[in-house]
């Protein structure tokens, strides 16, 4: 009897996951000890990866729930305790599939994850805002979703997503991405400063160094999706990035009212150097819908910062890369997505039926449904149509 409602606990143990790793604890070795006790009272021990682990509320809900929900079960006694340093190396081991020198895998020949560049020309035009809706919107479909917040003139992802103070938890010098509600995981370079209010020069060498360190050091797991959050304009980031990640696809976020020719350049050139294919132009603050025609049931728009510029961004990449560089989408004006993001919900969640969330939906749905065809390889040399 007690036997097998003893192998009833291992079992529901096995679903509960480790949330920053993703992973059952039973097959991290995290759990020490299981033991039945009397009728029905089961002392569990899990070990911490760190002691002060920030999960740490997380886990003894997700174990608590897991070991209730069995059967035969009348109370959970629920020990925490921390991994030995050796515990921890081995656990490391086992993330690293016992390699001990990491390698970016998004940038392995079979990588099965599309990694998205989020670029523009200059800061302010809702980069952070479109990279975290996309992000959510993926992974409300389903899919296994990073992102690196990679600007180094201000962090703004962490908060955006509701993370905003969260220090990642580190096994030896392997770094857990920091998880959301929303089961997107974050890294930000943010997150790698000493002190919050320490100012640092990201530049050359230190700064590929980070961003190294935010794609190879980081226990991402096997991801559908990296969205990476690039700081405004071209610069160190982008020549890291491609000799660091040369099959991103860059997705080009401008307003209506930028000048196209400019935006272009900047955001163009670093793909063109790098080989990376631009996949298409999102407008952002495209309009600002009435809101008394709105009421009346009518569609009619203030063009509060002009008209175009996302169609003009497009049609000189496209004139410049001789693909089809199309305009992904136009995204509105909305209260609630500058809401969303200051509080740390974004609109995909919070307004999910907002016209705004509905655009962003669709646009995530089509960079995530793309094939990946040739678009996923270096080529070395222009692509001459689009697949
Ligand atoms: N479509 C939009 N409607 C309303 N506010 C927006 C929209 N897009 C961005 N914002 C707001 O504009 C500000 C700048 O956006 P942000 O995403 O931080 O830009 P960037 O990352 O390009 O600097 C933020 O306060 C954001 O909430
Ligand atoms: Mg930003
Ligand atoms: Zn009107």
């Amino acid at each position: 009897m007690s036997t097998s409602l003893l192998d009833r606990v291992n079992a529901a143990l096995a679903t509960a996951n480790d949330p920053e790793i993703k992973r059952p604890i039973t097959d991290l070795g995290m759990v020490e000890s299981v033991e039945v006790d009397g009728p029905g009272v089961v002392r569990v021990t899990v070990l911490l990866t760190v002691s002060g682990c920030p999960m740490k509320d997380t886990i003894t809900r997700d174990v608590n729930a897991a070991v209730r929900a069995v059967s035969g079960v009348t109370d959970v006694e629920l020990t925490l305790g921390v991994m030995s340093a050796e515990q921890r190396a081995g656990l490391k081991e086992l993330l690293n599939n016992g390699k001990t020198q990491r390698d970016i895998t998004f940038a392995q020949p079979g990588s099965l994850t599309k990694v998205f560049a989020i670029a523009s020309g200059k800061g302010g035009v809702g980069k952070s805002s479109v990279t975290v809706n996309l992000a959510l919107a993926m992974a409300g479909q389903g899919l296994k979703v990073g992102v690196v917040d990679a600007d180094i003139y201000g962090h703004s992802v962490p908060a955006m997503l509701g993370v905003a103070d969260a220090k990642p938890t580190q096994v030896e010098d392997l770094i857990m991405p920091v998880p959301t509600e929303s089961g997107v995981s974050v890294i930000s370079i943010g997150m790698l400063k000493p002190r919050r209010d320490q100012v640092v020069a990201w530049r050359g060498p230190m700064l590929d160094r980070a961003l190294v360190q935010m794609l190879a050091d980081v226990y991402w797991g096997d991801l559908d999706v990296l969205l990476l959050d690039l700081p405004p304009g071209t610069g160190d980031v982008a020549i890291s990035l491609g000799q660091h990640l040369p099959n991103a696809e860059v997705v080009v976020v401008t307003t209506p009212q930028e000048a196209a020719a400019e935006v272009a350049e900047r955001a163009g050139t670093m793909a063109s150097m790098m080989h990376q294919r631009v996949v298409g132009v999102v407008e952002n603050m495209s309009y600002l819908p009435c809101p008394h025609c709105a009421a009346a049931g009518e569609d009619h728009r203030l063009e509060v910062f002009g008209s175009g510029g996302g169609e003009r961004v497009a049609a000189t990449l496209t004139q410049r890369f001789g693909y089809d560089v199309p305009v992904l989408g136009r995204v509105p004006l909305d209260v609630a997505l500058r809401e969303g993001g200051d509080s740390g919900t974004p609109i995909i969640e919070s307004h999910p039926t907002s016209a705004a969330a509905v655009v962003l939906q669709s646009i995530a749905d089509s960079l995530a449904g793309r094939n990946r065809g040739l678009a996923g390889m270096q080529l070395g040399l222009t692509p001459a149509g689009r697949l």
